[in-house]
């Protein structure tokens, strides 16, 4: 029997998603489908993953929704904002990731969903010229906005809850800056003073969503939340926040498959990942100072897991490149190639490469709903500030760097995170040690 002191999952679940894009198209796209009985949610482990609780003749294997509360996709309601004022069927014919008959049968949902104006700034996303935005405002008037914005929906839809997601393009990189990011008092200030240097848009949703009692979670790789003021203002307010950057194709891969090399104690001396790609998210990707953003968060994901400091025959110095290219023609299907140079006994040189077809909103949009699912799990769990235990879903886990935290990349490591979790949540024990 389920001894969980995580509150019901009852009524509905607003999700307010930043950008109407591809992934976000789909997601919905797919959620909506999926109510209907006429699609499967591949891919969401919300929905497929079971597992084990209890031990010896005690152990049971359960899925996610018998351990712990977790909404109903029927209990979902749908908001955005966006640059582009098409609505969300516009958007997913636009995006050409699913074809027409996936889309159709939704289609008179799809397009009530009508994204209100963006909160943006052009300096961080060049390559974006769409008018549906918020014109004349300070980042503090974007804040108060943005939160009227979420009360609105929330009164209008009758949503017992809401959860915020930046699944909206890639920002230019913003690195710490300590005057502006290290307390709230202090970003609150940089947010009146209109400091657009320091203050993405992004935190203008995050500050907004936090302060109205909503979780956040950033999709994209954006430092958004990763700045003490932020973990500060979301144990304030009681409120999880997960981020960053969807781990969909060749980060996952990456992840799973670089424990591989390090349990084998073979060496690393070079991994050259490269994309093509060629949709939105490629193009504003083309732009040198976002892709910056990027690079920084999938070339983290190594570190942790070949560690110099730990095996210094086997992993200092290694050579980690990774590449994005914007190719129009692959439109969505995005491929990604990777080269591993290794090196086994008496350090002869060996090769392993890897060419992944996939299809970049196909991969994330159950990403997305797990996410959006488990943060609002871990709000009614009580659970609030920076939500390690979904590291698994992210490119780059959120980690406290002031107290010498370091993330945890390992996809297996990750997975008993999760697991454990949830057993906690759902008040079972949380019995698999994390060697
Ligand atoms: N698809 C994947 O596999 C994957 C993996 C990891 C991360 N991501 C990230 O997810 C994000 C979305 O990807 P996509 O393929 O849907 O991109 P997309 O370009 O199709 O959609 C992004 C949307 O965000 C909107 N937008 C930009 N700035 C905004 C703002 N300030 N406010 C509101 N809307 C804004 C754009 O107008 C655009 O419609 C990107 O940042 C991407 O890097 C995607």
């Amino acid at each position: 029997m389920l001894q969980t002191t995580v509150k019901p999952a009852s009524g509905k679940l607003g999700i307010m998603v930043v950008g109407l894009g591809a992934v976000t198209s789909t997601f919905m796209t797919g959620v909506l489908m999926a109510r209907k009985g006429l699609a499967k949610p591949v891919g969401s482990m919300v929905e497929y993953d079971k597992i084990r609780v209890g031990k010896g003749k005690d152990a049971k294997y359960l899925s996610y929704r018998e351990i712990v509360p977790i909404a109903n996709l029927s209990d979902i309601v749908f908001g955005a904002w966006d640059v582009y004022p098409a609505n969300a069927y516009q958007s997913a014919m636009y995006a050409q990731v699913l074809s027409e008959k996936d889309i159709e049968p939704v289609r008179d949902e799809l397009e009530q969903i009508v994204p209100l104006k963006a909160a943006f700034d052009h300096n961080y996303a060049k390559r974006l010229c769409g008018d549906n935005i918020m014109q004349g405002k300070t980042r503090w008037e974007m804040v108060e906005q943005l939160r009227s914005d979420i009360r609105g929906f929330k009164e209008k839809n009758g949503c017992d809850r809401i959860v915020v997601a930046w699944a909206a393009s890639t920002e230019i990189y913003v690195p710490y800056n300590e005057g502006a990011h290290s307390t709230l008092a202090a970003l609150e200030q940089a947010m009146k003073d209109d400091d657009c240097q320091h203050i993405a848009p992004s935190m203008c949703y995050a500050y907004a969503a936090l302060s109205e009692g909503a979780p956040f979670v950033m999709g994209a790789p954006n430092t958004t939340v990763d700045i003490p003021a932020m973990w500060e203002l979301a144990e304030k307010t009681g409120m999880p926040i997960a981020g960053k950057d969807f781990k969909t194709g060749q980060t996952l891969v990456k992840s799973g498959f670089a424990p591989i090399i390090s349990t084998r104690c073979l060496g690393l001396s070079g991994w050259f990942s490269t994309n093509i790609l060629g949709n939105r998210d490629g193009l504003v990707l083309d732009e040198p100072d976002n892709f910056r953003t990027k690079e920084v968060s999938k070339l983290s994901t190594l570190e942790s897991i070949l560690d110099a400091d730990k095996q210094p025959d086997l992993y200092t110095d290694y050579y980690h490149k990774v590449r994005i290219n914007y190719y129009p023609p692959r439109n969505d299907n995005k491929e990604g190639w990777d080269n591993i140079d290794i090196f086994g006994w008496m350090g002869y040189p060996m090769q392993i490469k890897i060419n992944f077809l996939c299809r970049d909103s196909i991969l994330a949009a159950p990403l997305l709903l797990d996410l959006c699912l488990l943060s609002d799990l871990a709000s009614r769990a009580g659970r609030s500030g920076i939500q390690r235990f979904l590291s698994f879903y992210l490119k780059s886990p959120m980690y406290d760097f002031t107290k010498g935290e370091v993330p945890v990349n390992h996809l297996f490591q990750q997975y008993v995170m999760l697991k454990n979790a949830l057993r906690e949540m759902g008040g079972y024990e949380a019995d698999e040690e994390i060697d």
